[in-house]
């Protein structure tokens, strides 16, 4: 995810752009840039690293004009670098560009275009858009049909801003199918002036009245106003909204806090996860960037899934995934245990950090230690350019966007995608029959999740009744104990309330002991296997008059006598169940946390990431 900016008007945009990027750097802080349209020229500045960065190099500069604009990165393709910040400018030197997405198609793109004479100088699918469409301005096109023909060639996510030195009037064309884009327009009357924004935080101190573009629009703002075109090439009016949030809020996107606003990012994270690395039609899954070759994954005998905290969660179902549809063992360690022990590693290992951060200190550590000792490394990470990214050779990132809730959601669920395209990719890279119907699932996942944020209200309430509670079990079989584990963590550090996951199985075993009326049971019945077994764990609670929450994915009249509340989820499919079924866990820890007071988005003694030992 990352934050764009535009302005044509009157005022001094340098100093407007900066103050925009500064609203938005929470959606992406590894590199800036921007762009200013001076006297028929373009002058860029761009900066590794924090906009302070880019302040600096702006200090120095002469850099004035009344339009341009400005971006902070969160790199999806292409490591964090000056070179691959934005605004990228087309090889000819006259058209310059800022982009939120992922463009699926960028590579025939270039490469028709490197035939055709277009150079490139970033590693960047955004560079292919500049390209695209500076090579249609050739056609006599002016930027509106140069950028709607582009357009109309891309496959992906993207909402991007350009600005060319060929056109006669000040304007900036902008499309988008995806990620949020939205206008602002100025209310002064006798200085006209327009704004664009990925959120309103960006032009909240300029201007309230906001049009937030649909997918398929394009739009041309200009000093005077703003034109919007529909994906069918038709002008459309689109409704203008008086925003009255306040700044925090803002960033917030309306919700209370950023947890929730997570929680409810993961449809698009899980789409932004898995966009371009799927062909539905050959049943291939393509992991680009992870550089482990044909014959090194052949040739892996164990793999070791190292981790900490819910990313240990992830590679809890990890290890069932991988062993089900590649047939190789697997063992999970924390990584503050796996780097204290001697563990029995060779050049036949395969380990892998899970790790949201990218920078947990006991994940890199056992990670270091598996590389000492010959293994082969790769990591799971949210956070491009990331320590655990450059001592890996295989890299998978989850395309979650910044994580900004210290209790990981959308980290975890795109964690869990990103294991099953990888159990999928390694099954076909050791050559096991490709299995379309595994990926059936996949394209109808963020739609579920869709449905299972629904949930919400029914969480909300059941929150007003649990949440005095001492005491959480929650129980799972299979798949679904570390999502008991998982759903017994997000309550514990949301709500600072004991909570215990266990396997349904293990409940005869000792903590049977612990079932009386004040302590509620949330179990997850969903699935084929072992859903049966965990409704006699259920019957087995309500007999000693414990409290249940089921989700289940099965009719609730199977479940007649054996839960208080039932959580009806859609279903996904066995292995993909996992991350549909977190979700009501996810929201009853939130649910009783803001009950309770406490402060979900920075719990009392936790950090975001521990990077320390
Ligand atoms: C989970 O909600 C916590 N934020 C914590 O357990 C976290 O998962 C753990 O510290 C690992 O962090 P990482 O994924 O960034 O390595």
């Amino acid at each position: 995810m990352c934050g764009i900016v535009g302005y044509v008007g009157h005022r001094d945009v340098v100093p407007l752009l900066v103050d925009g990027l500064k609203k938005l750097e929470y959606r992406g802080y590894d590199s800036a840039g921007i762009v200013v349209v001076e006297d028929g020229k373009l002058s860029t500045i761009k900066a590794e690293g924090k906009l302070d960065r880019l302040r600096d190099k702006l200090d120095g500069s002469q850099i004035h004009g009344v339009y341009g604009l400005g971006h902070t990165r969160w790199a999806t393709h292409g490591p964090p670098s000056e070179r691959n910040a934005h605004p990228m400018v087309d090889s000819r030197q006259r058209l310059a560009l800022i982009h939120n997405g992922i463009i699926e198609n960028f590579l025939p793109l270039k490469q028709r275009l490197q035939a055709e004479g277009w150079s490139f100088s970033s590693d960047t699918d955004t560079e292919v858009i500049a390209n695209l469409v500076s090579s249609y301005l050739d056609d006599g096109n002016g930027l509106q049909a140069a950028t709607q023909r582009a357009v109309s060639e891309l496959r992906g996510m993207y909402a991007f801003a350009c600005v060319t030195t060929e056109s006669e009037r000040q304007e900036v064309m902008v499309a988008r199918q995806g990620p949020p884009l939205l206008l602002g327009i100025g209310v002064g009357t006798e200085d006209q002036e327009m704004f664009l924004a990925s959120d309103p935080a960006a032009l909240l101190r300029y201007t309230r009245n906001v049009v937030f573009l649909e997918n398929g629009d394009t739009a041309r703002l200009r000093v005077d106003g703003y034109t919007v075109w529909d994906a069918s090439g038709n002008e459309v009016e689109r409704k203008v909204h008086r925003l009255d949030w306040d700044v925090l809020q803002i960033e917030k996107g309306g919700y209370k806090h950023f947890m929730s606003k997570e929680i409810h990012e993961q449809p698009q994270a899980l789409q932004d996860t898995l966009s371009g690395r799927v062909d539905f039609e050959s049943g291939r899954v393509h992991l680009d960037g992870f550089e482990l070759d044909q014959a090194t994954l052949r040739a892996i005998r164990h793999i070791h899934l190292l981790a900490c905290g819910t990313s240990w969660h992830a590679a809890h179902v990890g290890k069932f995934l991988i062993e089900e549809l590649v047939r190789v063992p697997v063992q999970v360690d924390y990584g503050s245990e796996y780097r204290y022990r001697d563990p029995i590693v060779d050049e036949h290992t395969l380990a892998i950090g899970i790790t949201q951060s990218g920078e947990t200190a006991d994940t890199l550590a056992s990670m270091e230690i598996a590389r000492e000792r010959g293994g082969r490394l790769a990591t799971i990470c949210n956070v491009v350019g990331s320590q655990a990214t450059r001592i890996s050779e295989g890299v998978l990132y989850t395309h979650a966007g910044p994580e900004i809730g210290v209790a990981s959601t959308k980290a975890f669920t795109t964690q869990l995608e990103a294991l099953y395209l990888l159990a999928i990719f390694l099954r076909q890279a050791r050559g096991r029959e490709l299995d379309r119907s595994l990926l059936d699932g996949l394209a109808h996942l963020p739609q579920a999740v869709v449905e299972t944020l629904e949930l919400e209200g029914q969480i909300e309430e059941m929150a007003r009744r649990y949440h005095r509670a001492q005491d959480f079990l929650y129980l799972g079989r299979g798949l679904n104990y570390p999502i008991a584990l998982e759903g017994a963590l997000k309550l514990k550090e949301i709500s600072y309330i004991h909570a215990e996951g266990y396997p349904a199985g293990e409940m005869k075993h000792g903590p049977i002991a612990l079932i009386d009326e004040d302590l509620p049971t949330v179990a997850l019945a969903t699935g084929d296997r072992v859903s049966e077994k965990v409704v006699s764990n259920m019957l087995q609670v309500k007999a000693r008059d414990g409290k249940v929450i089921a989700v289940t994915d099965r009719d609730p009249d199977e479940l007649e006598g054996s839960a208080d509340d039932i959580l009806r989820v859609p279903s996904v499919g066995r292995l993909l169940q996992p991350i549909v079924n977190v979700v009501p866990l996810q929201l009853l820890a939130y649910h009783v946390g803001v009950r309770l007071g406490c402060d979900v988005d920075q719990p009392r003694n936790l950090a975001k990431s521990v990077t320390v030992e």
